[in-house]
């Protein structure tokens, strides 16, 4: 199932390299190599990317396409591509690319083809979205639909509230949307502040229909929307997005108004499936078809490139060096675009959830670091936050910049002379060189800085970053950026050897807060005894609460 990459000869040639070339500057990699900025870049689909200031040189790369050859990693695509039960320990495909295959595809997984399943319900988000948009689909008092509420968390959540404000101004039916998420009610009573019931639509979005989360913001929703409008009300004010029909039926919502996806589908890669049915509502089918299409245009690239120019296994390679082979803890993705202010996040939970695991296919311990961690901001916020550290602190943080050359709108500059669009992305282009190239302390002294303040200016470089950039922000384009960090995330679960695509980590802390709840409000003695620790907060809780 997976090679343990740490014995193969690939292994350790790369390691031999990475002695030989781990204090290189990345001025000497440009000097000596001067033609890499062009060349060590690549297209895939409309992406643009520049992989040039990162830590390596030719032969590098070279060696670490020999490991990904080395781990099978061909073959493992192929084998997740086909329908193989890659996901072990769930016994499960995974399929999430069948999800954006065209309609005239055809992909038989255990007796099923499942991509007429698959546009079977996409025709149906499409009729439903179509008379909600059209008004032809009105609530209980006879009023259109103009907000959606999705409520779901983890995947049913991330990808959806990312898409919507990434793609907002694709807007185009009077439709605009909002998310709830957490259990803390705050969110809930934030978000039906300023709702009029008459006008809004619920979407009840959870794989398993059985999220503590979602089944209690669900069931507020629908208490608030009963007691306005009375019970009859839900049949045109709630709908379903589930792999769980029994569950939906129980919950009170008729199937008829359900949407439903496969066990095949991880919650973190589901934004493409009905999960993103609020977004289809408010860019509407042909907008959120090209969104499809954009994965789709990616998972080909992933399938067809060669191991040299193919996108996700140069950066999800890359990515591996840096945490395997400098030992870099985190990456850093900074997106020069204000709507992608959610992406980061987004992120966290599909490469986070993936690959934050310590053991391998078959049980026994991973041999390397497993799991890069996942954060950012949008830049140029970023820049007056944290960059200080990515500059001149003491941790290697690679980085992503993602930047548009198209704005979707643009302001003119305070002079009036020029965009305020430009100005975003030469602080895009600044700092990528000012990463990777610094200022040392001759160049600082040559100001005429006094000497006792040069260490202090001094930028040491060599901080690499990858610069992902596309014509401009459209449905497709985020679909193609989504489906780069999918893929980039299976290559680096390939290299670790684990099964990306469970998540066994986040249940214990499920069933203990359960656990726990009876004791908080009734002071039911737990079912096994509290640790010194946990006893004395919730007895300061409970004081508090004055229980
Ligand atoms: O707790 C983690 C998780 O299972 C995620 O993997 C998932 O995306 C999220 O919870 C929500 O699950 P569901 O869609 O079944 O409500």
């Amino acid at each position: 199932m997976s090679v343990d990459i740490t014995g193969t000869e690939a292994w350790k040639k790369l390691k031999d390299h990475q002695h030989r070339i781990a204090y290189r500057h990345l001025r000497d990699f440009f000097a000596d190599d001067p033609a890499r900025g062009s060349d060590l870049t690549l297209t895939a689909g409309d992406l643009y990317i520049d992989y040039s200031k990162h830590r390596v040189d030719r032969t590098t790369i070279e060696l670490l396409l020999g490991l990904a050859r080395a781990a099978e990693l061909d073959e493992r695509r192929d084998a997740m591509f086909s329908g193989e039960h890659i996901n072990t320990s769930e016994d499960r495909a995974v399929l999430h690319t069948a999800l954006r295959l065209p309609k005239d595809a055809t992909l038989v997984v255990d007796g099923q083809d499942v991509v007429a399943d698959v546009h079977e319900v996409l025709d149906r988000m499409g009729d439903f979205s179509d008379r909600v948009r059209s008004g032809h689909w009105l609530g209980a008092t006879g009023e259109k639909i103009t907000t959606v509420v999705n409520i779901g968390i983890g995947g049913s959540d991330l990808g959806p509230v990312m898409v919507y404000r990434a793609l907002r101004h694709y807007a185009d039916a009077g439709i605009s949307a909002k998310f709830v998420s957490n259990i803390d009610p705050a969110d809930m009573i934030a978000a039906l502040s300023d709702l009029d019931p008459a006008t809004t639509l619920f979407i009840v979005a959870s794989k398993t229909f059985s999220t503590l989360e979602t089944l209690t913001n669900a069931t507020a929703a629908r208490r608030w929307l009963t007691e306005r409008l009375g019970d009859a009300a839900v049949a045109q004010h709630f709908v379903a997005v589930s792999t769980n029909a029994e569950k939906v039926a129980d919950f009170g919502i008729d199937t008829e108004n359900m949407f439903g996806f496969w066990d095949w589908v991880g919650g973190r890669y589901s934004v493409d499936s009905a999960i993103g049915l609020s977004v289809m509502l408010v860019i509407g089918r042909d907008q959120f078809s090209e969104f499809l299409d954009g994965f789709h245009t990616m998972d080909r690239h992933f399938v067809t490139a060669p191991l040299e120019a193919n996108a996700p296994v140069l950066l999800g390679m890359i990515g591996f060096w840096y945490s395997t082979f400098f030992e870099a803890q985190s990456r850093a993705v900074l997106p020069y675009a204000n709507d992608m202010s959610r992406f980061p996040a987004y992120l966290q939970q599909l490469t986070m959830e993936s690959n934050g695991k310590s053991v391998k296919h078959d049980g026994t311990p991973v041999t390397v670091d497993s799991g890069e961690i996942f954060w950012g901001e949008p830049g140029t916020n970023g820049q007056h936050a944290f960059y200080q550290l990515l500059h001149q602190g003491t941790r290697l943080v690679p980085a992503d910049f993602i930047g548009f050359a198209e704005p979707i709108d643009d302001l003119p500059t305070a002079d009036g002379t020029g965009s305020m669009h430009d100005l975003l992305m030469s602080n895009f282009f600044a700092q990528t060189k000012v990463l990777a190239f610094g200022k040392n302390a001759e160049e600082i002294a040559a100001d005429g800085t006094p000497a006792d303040i040069v260490p202090h200016k001094v930028m040491p470089g060599n901080r690499p970053s990858t610069s992902i950039l596309a014509p401009k922000l459209t449905p497709s384009v985020l679909g193609q950026l989504i489906a780069l960090y999918e893929h980039q995330v299976f290559v680096e679960g390939v290299m670790f050897g684990i099964d990306s695509f469970d998540q066994w980590g986040v249940e214990l802390g499920k069933t203990q807060a359960q656990e726990l709840t009876p004791v908080l409000t009734e002071a039911e003695k737990p079912a096994t005894e509290l640790d010194s620790s946990t006893s004395a907060l919730v007895d300061w809780y409970r004081t508090q609460r004055g229980r």
